[in-house]
């Protein structure tokens, strides 16, 4: 039973899409409640930061409680949103009266925008804004069966679809609350994901910071800064933790970068923009990118239903990313899943290849990234962001946003949990059957037509300069030539006008004849030019 409802959650954050995404849970484990009751999640006499263990279900499922309204409600956090809702009943709560309606890929969260106070770890903030939604019934799954009965997004404050109703900073995100009433701490939160069935890597428990790096971790700090690309766009709402990889930055499992051109028009070349979302349970990466992964694998298979590549689950497969400078390898185990209870077409059990072909939901219209690195990428850092100047109102960590990613997977121990979870302990992975096919026998995924339309269009939207001054420069041409015509045209009417070649009373029809007769001339030779330039 639970594992089935864990597989629709899992195919609920799949599904997931990528402005409001669905996501990443985090529930405050039963540690919290050997503390002594003062330290628990009332202390609002307190001092401290926060640190709130995070709980795993199923490598999907990662839920936190907060306090709202003076509710405990577990909820999804999402990095890849920036608004807070709940379901259920808050027992002190002000309905402003504002209707506003959050959509993600498996439902509308749709209701009245609330005021609440909120506890979240050791910090509280008065009148936190959230969307109080009465009715979940249009996702397409039990969400209060899930566990979970709402969504904090952990996104930057610019993205909030309820501060931009409000126009007012009383709509501002949970964290940008936090950040402007605790002005003595650093704008930044942290996140290490646990993995499930991973026996001998042992990150048992996945935890959140808020303004503190967990113990043991503290190397984080001397990691590169990723600086955070900030959106060129009409619209800030799609404002995402997204940075470039290094150039050749996303090695394939030859050890050899897999090659692509990144569709930002902006990005400086070989490097690639990433978008750094927990609301996917799969990271989503280009077609072409997933099909180097998994397509020269012997037995990979696409799968309809699915959208992804399945491949056999003794398979080994290392990719790895590079961010300045520095390599994070992803566990194999994160590379192919066995959570999916998927079967190939000779009815063999196989593992979802995880690294999906970036769906249509996900897709970045505007050319603005080129992969999003959900879960299955998430788990392999320990991961902080820093929200820096994207905080309004406060006179506190006012540099740019930054991102810093400090490697959990040592290669070593992941080939070992690989060889336990997969193959009991006996490693084949140097067989025969293991070994990948050449480039040349490389399979390929196919292409939907809504997936093309939206390529197409995207590079309409991307290349806009180019084609419009290019259609500009056509019409000039035209325009030029016209005019030129016309001119010479009448100039040589009227020299023969001059030496009396026609007569004088014809003279209008005469020349409107001529000039019909000319422009029928400039479309042959606008034809030819044409001929010519093909
Ligand atoms: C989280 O909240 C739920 C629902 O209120 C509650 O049942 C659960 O015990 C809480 N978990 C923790 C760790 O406090
Ligand atoms: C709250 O702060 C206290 C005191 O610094 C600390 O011991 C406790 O762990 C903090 N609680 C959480 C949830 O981080
Ligand atoms: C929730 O909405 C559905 C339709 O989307 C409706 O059938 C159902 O009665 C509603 N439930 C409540 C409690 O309002
Ligand atoms: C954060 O700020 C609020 C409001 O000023 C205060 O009540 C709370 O104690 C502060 N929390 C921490 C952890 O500093
Ligand atoms: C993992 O945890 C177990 C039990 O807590 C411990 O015996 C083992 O040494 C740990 N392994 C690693 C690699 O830390
Ligand atoms: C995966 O990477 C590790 C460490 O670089 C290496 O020892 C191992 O041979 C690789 N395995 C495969 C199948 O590529
Ligand atoms: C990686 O894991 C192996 C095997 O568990 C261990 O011997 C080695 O010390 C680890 N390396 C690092 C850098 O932690
Ligand atoms: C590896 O090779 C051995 C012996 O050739 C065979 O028995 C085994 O099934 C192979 N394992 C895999 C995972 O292909």
């Amino acid at each position: 039973m639970r594992s089935l409802l864990s597989l629709s959650l899992a195919r609920l954050l799949f599904y997931a899409c990528s402005t409001h995404a669905l996501t990443f849970p985090v529930r405050v484990q039963s540690r919290a409640d050997d503390r002594p009751a003062a330290g628990r999640l009332s202390a609002r006499a307190s001092s401290g930061n926060t640190i709130l263990p995070v709980h795993n279900t199923q490598n999907s499922e990662y839920i936190t409680n907060i306090t709202l309204g003076g509710r405990e409600i577990p909820v999804l956090l999402d990095t890849g949103s920036s608004d807070l809702w709940v379901t259920g009943t808050i027992p002190e709560t002000t309905d402003l009266g504002v209707a506003e309606s959050l959509s993600y890929a498996v439902g509308t969260a749709k209701g009245d925008i609330n005021t609440a106070d909120l506890q979240f770890g050791n910090y509280s903030v008065e009148d936190q804004a959230y969307l109080l939604v009465p009715n979940v019934s249009s996702f397409s799954i039990d969400i209060v069966a899930n566990g979970f009965e709402g969504l904090i997004g952990l996104g930057p404050n610019t993205g909030s679809v309820i501060r931009d109703k409000m126009d007012d900073a009383k709509g501002d995100s949970v964290l940008a609350r936090i950040f402007q009433e605790n002005t003595t701490s650093s704008n930044y939160m942290s996140i290490l994901l646990s993995r499930e069935g991973d026996s001998v890597t042992n990150i048992s428990s996945g935890y959140m910071t808020i303004s503190e790096v967990l113990p043991g971790y503290e190397s984080i700090t001397s990691m590169p800064k990723l600086s955070v690309m900030k959106d060129n766009k009409l619209t800030d709402l799609d404002q995402h933790w997204q940075t470039y990889t290094d150039k050749d930055g996303l090695i394939g499992p030859d050890g050899n970068p897999i090659e692509y051109d990144s569709i930002v028009p902006s990005a400086p070349d070989g490097q690639l923009v990433v978008v750094f979302d927990s609301g996917f349970t799969l990271p989503q990466v280009p077609r072409t990118v997933s099909d180097a992964i998994y397509g020269r694998v012997q037995g990979a298979e696409w799968n309809t239903e699915w959208d992804a590549w399945t491949i056999p689950c003794t398979q080994l497969l290392n990719i790895s990313f590079k961010f300045g400078g520095q390599t994070y390898p992803v566990h194999p185990l994160d590379v192919s899943s066995s959570d999916f209870d998927i079967v190939n077409s000779n009815g063999e059990t196989v593992c979802l290849g995880t690294f999906q072909p970036i769906s249509t939901s996900a897709f970045s219209l505007l050319g603005e990234y080129d992969m999003i690195l959900g879960m299955a990428f998430m788990r392999n850092v320990y991961a902080l962001f820093d929200y820096g100047n994207f905080v309004e109102d406060t006179s506190q960590d006012l540099g740019d946003p930054f991102i810093q990613l400090l490697s959990t997977t040592n290669l070593t121990a992941a080939h070992e949990s690989f060889v336990q979870a997969r193959l009991s302990g006996v490693d084949t992975t140097g067989n025969a059957s293991q070994a990948l096919l050449p480039a040349s026998e490389e399979q390929h995924s196919p292409e939907s037509e809504e997936e093309k339309k939206q390529a197409y269009e995207e590079m309409v939207l991307s290349r806009w300069p180019e084609i419009f001054v290019g259609c500009l420069i056509f019409v000039l041409i035209v325009v030029g030539i016209i005019i030129w015509r016309c001119c010479f045209v009448r100039r040589r009417r009227k020299r023969a006008a001059e030496k009396g070649l026609l007569p004088s009373a014809n003279a209008n029809v005469s020349s409107y004849k001529q000039l019909a007769g000319s422009s029928t001339a400039t479309l042959v030779d606008m034809q030819n030019m044409q001929g010519k330039h093909v």
